[in-house]
């Protein structure tokens, strides 16, 4: 196996002129939550994204898995087992909450549609509730719960989630943070976390870094978070 799920050496992102990732190295190790912060326009999703496939690095290296990831478009990524809890959340909108989670099996583990589902609706009972529900009628933080559903429904071995905590209220914020700490200790699962929220991303990851227009200025583990997190938001967000 592999000694990284993720590993960026150097890696700068453009948007035509503008350089929204400036070299970075990052990585990601089997088992790991790391949590990836900063203010707003830092490029956070920018790097998702190219880790995703959307988006294509200018400069330095990305391997997923093991593997170069020069040449893996999106669905290939998802095939290999990283799935993205996109900002937008991207459900569809206009299919139930079931059809949502079938889609998400499509790419992978379809063999084990039933035994997700069920695991699935372990993690939120609302969803099961609401089966049957149009997604884009659900509540603000039930789309949420559905969006990280159906990427637990193609079992994934990484999963990113761009600042799952946006917009709910407090009680929501935090099932979603005990479900991803139990996801990360007892599923064998790597997380990268995008989250404003250091409160929240303190409680799941074992170490962050912090970006600032698009290099890395500072790294650190959980308990620093913990111990500083103002010290760091004053310091870097403002
Ligand atoms: N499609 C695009 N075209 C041009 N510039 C873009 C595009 N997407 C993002 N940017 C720019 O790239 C920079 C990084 O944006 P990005 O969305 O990655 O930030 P972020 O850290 O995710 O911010 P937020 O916390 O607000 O979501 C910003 O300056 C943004 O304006
Ligand atoms: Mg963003």
């Amino acid at each position: 196996m592999p000694d990284h799920d993720i590993r960026v050496q150097g890696v700068e992102v453009r948007y035509g002129r503008l350089k929204a990732i400036r070299g970075i190295d990052l990585e990601l190790r089997p088992g790991e939550a790391v949590g990836l912060l900063g203010a707003n326009g830092a490029g956070k999703t920018t790097l998702l994204n190219t880790l995703s496939g959307f988006l294509a690095a200018s400069a330095g290296t990305i391997e997923l898995f093991g593997k170069p990831a020069a040449q893996l478009v999106p669905h290939r990524v998802v095939r290999e087992g990283l799935l993205h809890v996109s900002q937008e959340r991207d459900l569809f909108g206009d299919l139930s909450v079931l059809d949502n989670l079938r889609l998400g099996a499509l790419a992978r583990g379809e063999q084990r549609f039933d035994e997700n589902v069920e695991r699935v609706f372990g993690f939120f009972p609302r969803l099961r509730e609401r089966a049957q529900q149009q997604a884009n009628t659900m509540s603000g933080g039930e789309q949420q719960m559905l969006a990280i559903g159906r990427a637990l429904m193609a079992e994934p071995r990484v999963l990113m989630l761009d600042e799952p905590s946006a917009g709910l209220s407090p009680f929501f914020v935090d099932e979603i943070g005990s479900i991803l700490s139990t996801l990360r200790t007892s599923h064998q699962l790597s997380i990268l976390l995008v989250e404003q929220n250091m409160r929240l991303a303190a409680r799941i990851i074992d170490r962050f870094y912090i970006l600032r227009d698009g290099i890395i200025v500072a790294q650190g583990t959980a308990t620093d978070l913990e111990k500083n997190h103002e010290d760091l938001a004053r310091e870097f967000y403002l």
